[in-house]
């Protein structure tokens, strides 16, 4: 029998016009940095509507949170905080913005160098300031988790770290926030929230039947809704269901006590520090490669996702296997995401730098079992080609 505590303190706002909330959530007499993106924020209108909710608190802004965050750009919002005496952060933004927040309230108490954080998976943190989210884009569930993904861009490294000390304090999720989002941004967030569900549900069995009918049941949801966000853009309730799933996809409660693979997105996360390619789509060409190299000791979760997921009941148990990872593949071109490393000008010497990545990065001993070793990683890779 497994065992595990689940801890997750963030409080979650969800609905049209919670923003309006954000008055009650953060203390009057609190100095804020509202830390934004690129100009989506702006544009819309969403910065104006936080800004209004704030009242009469003091307000600070830091834009230019890039996607997939850098340190260096980070690291200005770090000195800014200081200068100025800030004790709360609000992101308003996608996962990066979400993120880049979440290494700042680590970084701003932290002693030695914050590059540490990362270096350390988050284990060096200890503490971390207040912060709370204004979502904007569904994909990456860290508006209710405690991870992060910080890229350093003199070292071609995009590295994550974990730590309790910095989950949201709150995230207000307002599915109308979403409308304004290129098509591009919502196919990559339906892949992602999917990947980040196989990854906890791609395993090995353990007899988890709760864990596991949930992460079917969010598979299939987002299998439903997904092509339904692109051909019916202004349909609010799929916004709010595709919103509600990528939240919970990663925000803990499906991956507790069962076994974690991870392997797809340590190495997407190195074909985003050297080609800059949208994480999503780092993922969705790096997982068909995966499942089909490692689909002996993926065997039984492999079968129970194609029947339960897909309805796959024919054939032997390679040809289940092979459909289930036609219709995975499938689906995410669908979404309008190719799925081979060609298909983004990538080629075997791009595959030789990738693995020199995860070699520097110690991404050498990857997956559940910690047996998707650097040739392995070169198998799944080629396999995609
Ligand atoms: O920069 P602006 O102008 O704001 O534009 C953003 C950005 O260019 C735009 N956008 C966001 N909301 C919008 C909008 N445009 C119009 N209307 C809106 N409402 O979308 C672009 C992408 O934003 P970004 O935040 O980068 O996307 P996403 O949420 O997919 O986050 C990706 C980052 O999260 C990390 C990834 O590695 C990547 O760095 N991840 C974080 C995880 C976590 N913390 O648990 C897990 C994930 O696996 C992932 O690794
Ligand atoms: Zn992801």
């Amino acid at each position: 029998m497994y065992s595990f505590d689940y801890y997750n303190p963030t409080h979650i706002c969800f609905g049209e016009g919670k923003i309006a909330e954000l008055d009650k959530l953060i203390p009057n007499e609190a100095k804020v940095l509202i830390l934004f993106g690129g100009n989506s924020a702006k544009r819309t209108g969403t910065l104006d509507e936080v800004k209004a909710a704030l009242g009469q608190r003091k307000v600070l802004e830091f834009g230019g949170v890039e996607a997939n965050p850098t340190y260096e750009t980070l690291m200005q919002a770090v000195a800014l905080v200081k200068e100025e005496k800030i004790d709360f952060l609000l992101a308003v933004g996608g996962g990066s913005v979400i993120d880049g927040t979440k290494f700042i309230a680590a970084a701003v108490p932290f002693e030695g160098e914050p590059w540490e954080i990362l270096l350390s998976w988050g284990a060096k943190v200890t503490q971390a300031m207040p912060f709370g989210t204004v979502l904007t884009l569904p994909a990456t569930g860290s508006e209710m988790n405690s991870a992060s993904v910080v890229t350093r861009k003199e070292f071609q490294s995009k590295l994550s770290f974990m730590s309790d000390h910095v989950f949201p304090r709150f995230s207000i999720l307002d599915p109308t926030k979403t409308f304004t989002l290129p098509e591009r941004q919502v196919a990559n967030g339906v892949v992602d929230a999917f990947i980040h569900i196989t990854e906890q549900y791609l395993t090995y069995p353990v007899n988890a039947p709760v864990q596991d009918r949930f992460a079917e049941g969010l598979l299939q949801t987002l299998i439903e809704l997904g092509p339904l966000a692109l051909s019916e853009p202004d349909n609010l309730d799929v916004r709010a269901n595709l919103m509600w799933v990528a939240t919970m996809a990663l925000s803990g409660v499906i991956g507790k006590g069962i076994p974690h693979d991870w392997a797809t997105h340590m190495i997407g996360h190195e074909i985003t520090a050297l080609y800059d390619i949208d994480h999503a789509r780092t993922i969705a060409m790096v997982l068909p490669g995966m499942l089909d190299c490692r689909r002996d000791s993926k065997k039984e979760k492999l079968l129970q996702y194609g029947k339960r997921v897909w309805g796959i009941t024919e054939g032997d148990t390679d040809e289940k296997i092979d459909s289930a990872i036609a219709k995975t593949r499938e689906f995410f071109e669908a979404m309008g995401i190719n799925t081979r490393l060609s298909d983004y000008n990538l080629d075997t010497s791009s595959i030789d730098n990738i693995i020199e990545q995860l070699e520097r990065h110690g991404m050498t001993a990857l997956g559940e079992k910690q047996d998707v070793d650097l040739a392995m990683s070169r198998k799944i890779l080629e396999r995609n080609l």
